[in-house]
């Protein structure tokens, strides 16, 4: 699949079959994020890999009760051990570190005929007591995973027009 058919077919999955993910499919997800960039290569991301039915459970419970997260057969809880590390441009790099590895994982699981659907909705705190994650680590976001219940099709997606977020050389006079 090229990329840009796979970027196109991603989207938010909330509804999943019972068939759980081929262990090597669920690596070739993880290997996406693995290969992904990262500011000055820090890698601070660290993944967890949940598909206990138990576990899930309770994730759901800390996201707001999230249907998806106790349905899909595996939840992936992106983490990241990190001091914080802020750019020259005042941004945190952590996160934007994390959702690169994140979005890798999107579109590789869209080649493999898997649906994803990020999760931030979620107490990070309860996340931590449920899987015995010490305080200094950050959890980042969650992302569901496994088949989707719907064949994936090319849909149209409710986003602004490129007029509205290209400006041209410079920001644009009000
Ligand atoms: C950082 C982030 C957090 C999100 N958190 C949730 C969430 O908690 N629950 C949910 O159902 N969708 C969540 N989403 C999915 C977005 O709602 C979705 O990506 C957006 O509406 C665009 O739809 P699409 O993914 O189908 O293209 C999240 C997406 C991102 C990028």
């Amino acid at each position: 699949m090229d990329i840009e058919k796979a970027i196109k077919l991603r989207q938010s999955i909330r509804s999943y079959s019972d068939k759980d993910i081929e262990e090597e499919k669920l690596m070739k997800v993880m290997e996406a994020a693995r290969l992904a960039p990262s500011a000055a290569n820090r890698q601070e991301w660290r993944f967890i890999a949940v598909k206990s039915s138990g576990t899930r459970k309770e994730l759901s419970r800390a996201a707001k009760g999230q249907q998806m997260v106790k349905e899909a057969p595996v939840v992936i809880v992106c983490c990241a051990v990190t001091d914080g590390h802020i750019m020259s441009c005042g941004q945190k790099c952590y996160p934007i570190d994390v959702a690169i590895a994140i979005d890798h994982m999107t579109l590789q699981a869209v080649e493999l005929g898997l649906g994803t659907c990020w999760v931030g909705a979620f107490k990070a705190d309860a996340a931590k007591a449920i899987l015995d994650i010490p305080k200094d680590i950050e959890v980042v976001e969650m992302l569901a995973i496994g088949y989707p219940r719907q064949k994936l099709e090319v849909k149209d997606k409710p986003r602004l027009s490129m007029d509205e977020i290209l400006y041209k050389e410079s920001w644009p006079e009000k």
